[in-house]
């Protein structure tokens, strides 16, 4: 039997997706095949301070793993270590990484910058793609150049911002229809998010928003049925089937994802079978255009008339059970332990960038 390879699961850190990213770890660990890996989980505070953690993914997934045993301990970036560092232990090498860290400070490119430097390999998209993917502004302005359909948008810097909302409301009435969607352009779990229908709640929503990020995306509303895809390899992805989303409320708060039990999940996609191949052939070109590698989860608004529009793109997707990422790609092709050792061969295979 080939030796066990060592794993190095990564959670949490210094993001508004903290909570999101212990539930997605603790489904993680305990997805991961113990008799192929042995698994070595590093959790990280809100305040970011690392530890090798002995907590059951029951207590990571309550948030109470710091009860645990638990040793300060960290990747180290240094590539004679190629693994962790254990603070007054023996260093620990790891064969490939598998972070689960949402949003800022990990699935923005940081953790796969320090995976990088460490030589260790990872089952997250490069550090390139995931700076891009997380930044929508970015992400907006590589997706145009691919000629793929998004909602008309603008962006704003939130410094110009806090000194003149006025004039920046009267350009953006100048050039979209009430309601617009202000977004900040990286944050995440709809953090920041809101839906604007009147000069007042648009002034009130941009300076929220400037409040979360440096910049600010302006969109204008698209009223469509949400639909996701989940996409996964390298050189060749490959598209799940298609998902849908029916949030509870107006659209997909933080509420309506996580606190929310009538938000429904339907797979696949209520919509019509063509229509379906189209979104995941959009799918695969936004994978391209972005440069993902390994897996990233792709969201898109589809109107009545099939239209298809791109809305966001996720590199490091909810991972808890009842994620869309794992539920679509259990529905297309690997399942539970299948995917994780899926995106570990992934990224150890030849073709990864
Ligand atoms: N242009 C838009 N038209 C309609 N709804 C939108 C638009 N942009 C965002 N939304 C709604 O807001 C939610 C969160 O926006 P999204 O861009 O996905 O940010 P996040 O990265 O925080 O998930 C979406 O799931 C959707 O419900
Ligand atoms: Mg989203």
């Amino acid at each position: 039997m080939a030796e066990k390879l060592n794993v190095a699961v990564i959670f949490g850190g210094v993001s508004n997706e903290y909570e999101v990213s212990c539930l997605s770890a603790a489904n993680v660990i305990t997805i991961l095949d113990k008799s192929k890996y042995n698994v070595y989980v590093l959790g990280i505070t809100r305040d970011g301070k690392w530890f090798l953690t002995d907590a059951s993914p029951a207590q990571i997934s309550s948030g109470k793993w710091l009860d645990a045993d638990s040793r300060a301990a960290f990747i180290s970036p240094d590539r004679s270590v190629r693994g962790i560092y254990v603070v007054g232990a023996k260093n620990i090498k790891i064969d490939v990484a598998f972070p689960v860290m949402h949003g800022k400070n990990g699935e923005d490119g940081a953790i796969a910058a320090l995976l990088k430097l460490a030589g260790i390999p990872q089952v997250t998209t490069t550090m390139t793609s995931a700076a891009c993917s997380m930044d929508k502004v970015i992400t907006k302005i590589l997706c145009e150049h691919a000629g793929i359909p998004q909602a008309k948008w603008k962006f704003f810097y939130s410094r110009n911002l806090h000194k003149n909302v006025s004039s920046i409301a009267d350009e953006i009435e100048a050039n979209f229809e009430y309601p617009v969607f202000v977004k900040p352009s990286s944050a995440g779990s709809s953090v920041g998010v809101a839906k604007c229908t009147d000069r007042a709640n648009l002034e009130a929503g941009l300076l929220e928003a400037a409040r979360h990020d440096f910049k600010v995306l302006v969109e204008q509303y698209i009223d469509g049925s949400e639909i996701e895809v989940a996409v996964i390899g390298n050189s060749e992805p490959m598209a799940s089937v298609c998902g849908q989303i029916a949030p509870s409320g107006e659209f997909y708060s933080y509420d309506s994802k996580y606190n929310d039990e009538n938000s429904k999940l339907y797979i696949p996609a209520k919509i019509a079978d063509d229509t379906a191949e189209k979104v995941r052939r959009t799918a695969l070109s936004v994978f391209r255009a972005l440069e993902c590698q390994g897996m990233a989860r792709i969201d898109f608004f589809v109107r009545n008339n099939g239209e298809v529009i791109f809305n966001e793109l996720n590199t490091i997707p909810g991972f808890t059970d009842i994620s869309m990422y794992p539920k679509l790609m259990a529905h297309s092709c690997f399942r539970g332990s299948q995917l994780a050792d899926r995106l570990i061969n992934l990224a150890m295979a030849e073709d990864r960038i």
